[in-house]
C-alpha cells in the first residue's frame, strides 16, 4: 500500500504539488471514482488509477534504451545543458537514472533505469560486462597497440587499465577502431589513445553486455524487452 500522491509522482504524473492540484480538480479516479485525497492509501498493484480518464500502469522498475545523441549530458539533471533525461516518454517513473556516463560529446548506447542493483552489477569491473565502442581516431593505430590494450596501460591512475580488445577497422593518418572494455572510468577511452599518443575525435558506445543499439535511431528511446531484462539479470 502506498499513498495516492506518492504513487502519482512516482508514475511521473507530476511534482508532489502538481499532482495535489491535479487531485483537487478530479482528475484522478481510483477504481471509478474521484478522489481527491492526496494521503489516501491504494494498493498499487491492484487498484485502477487513472489520469484524466487513463489508466496508469504500476511498473515498479522500468527500462529504457537510449541511442544518445552528442550534445547532452548525462545526469538525472543540469542547470545549463539538456539531459539525457529529457528523451524519455513523459509518462515515466520519477527516479530513473543512467547506468554509467557517456560524455558531452560522445554518443551511443545508454541505459536507463531505477534498478540500482542491476546498474551495480553492470558497472562493477569484478562482473567483467563488455563495453564496446566505435571511435575515430587523429593518429596512426597500429598491430602493436592491440598488444598494448591487452596487457593493460597506465592512463595515470594508481592501476593500470584491465585488459581491453582493440580492432583496428582502418589505419591511417585517421584511423577508425573498435574497442571494448569492462571498466568505466571517467573519459576512459580518450584516456587510452592519449597513453599511446593519439586522439579521439569521435566516440560512440556500440554495445554493452547483451544490449545492442540494433536499428535505434540517434536521439530515440525505446523500453527493452525482457527477453533483454533477463538477461542483463542472469549475468
Ligand atoms: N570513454 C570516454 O572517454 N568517454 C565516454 O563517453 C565513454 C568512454
Amino acid at each position: 500500500m502506498m499513498r495516492l500522491d506518492k504513487f502519482l509522482c512516482e508514475m511521473g504524473v507530476g511534482t508532489r504539488s502538481e499532482v495535489k492540484a491535479y487531485l483537487k480538480k478530479g482528475m484522478v479516479t481510483v477504481d471509478g471514482e474521484v478522489v481527491k485525497k492526496p494521503e489516501m492509501k491504494v494498493d498499487e498493484n491492484t487498484a485502477e488509477i487513472c489520469f484524466q480518464g487513463k489508466k496508469l500502469e504500476f511498473e515498479a522498475v522500468q527500462y529504457f534504451l537510449l541511442n544518445k545523441p552528442a550534445g547532452c549530458v548525462t545526469a538525472t539533471r543540469d542547470r545549463l545543458s539538456e539531459t539525457v533525461m529529457s528523451f524519455l516518454p513523459e509518462n515515466r517513473r520519477d527516479d530513473l537514472f543512467p547506468v554509467g556516463r557517456l560524455d558531452k560529446d560522445t554518443e551511443g548506447l545508454l541505459l536507463i533505469t531505477n534498478d540500482g542493483q542491476l546498474a551495480h552489477k553492470l558497472l562493477s569491473p569484478k562482473k567483467h560486462v563488455d563495453k564496446t565502442y566505435f571511435a575515430v581516431i587523429d593518429g596512426k593505430v597500429e598491430q602493436a597497440h592491440i598488444e598494448q590494450f591487452s596487457a593493460g596501460i597506465d592512463i595515470g591512475d594508481e592501476d593500470l587499465t584491465m585488459p581491453a580488445k582493440l580492432e583496428i577497422l582502418s589505419s591511417g593518418d585517421i584511423s577508425e577502431i573498435q574497442l571494448t572494455i569492462q571498466e568505466g572510468r571517467f573519459h576512459q577511452v580518450k584516456r587510452m589513445f592519449e597513453a599511446i599518443g593519439c586522439k579521439v575525435t569521435y566516440l560512440k558506445r556500440i554495445s554493452m553486455g547483451p544490449l545492442t543499439l540494433g536499428d535505434l535511431q540517434q536521439g530515440e528511446v525505446r523500453v527493452l524487452s525482457e527477453n533483454e531484462v533477463a538477461q542483463l539479470r542472469s549475468r
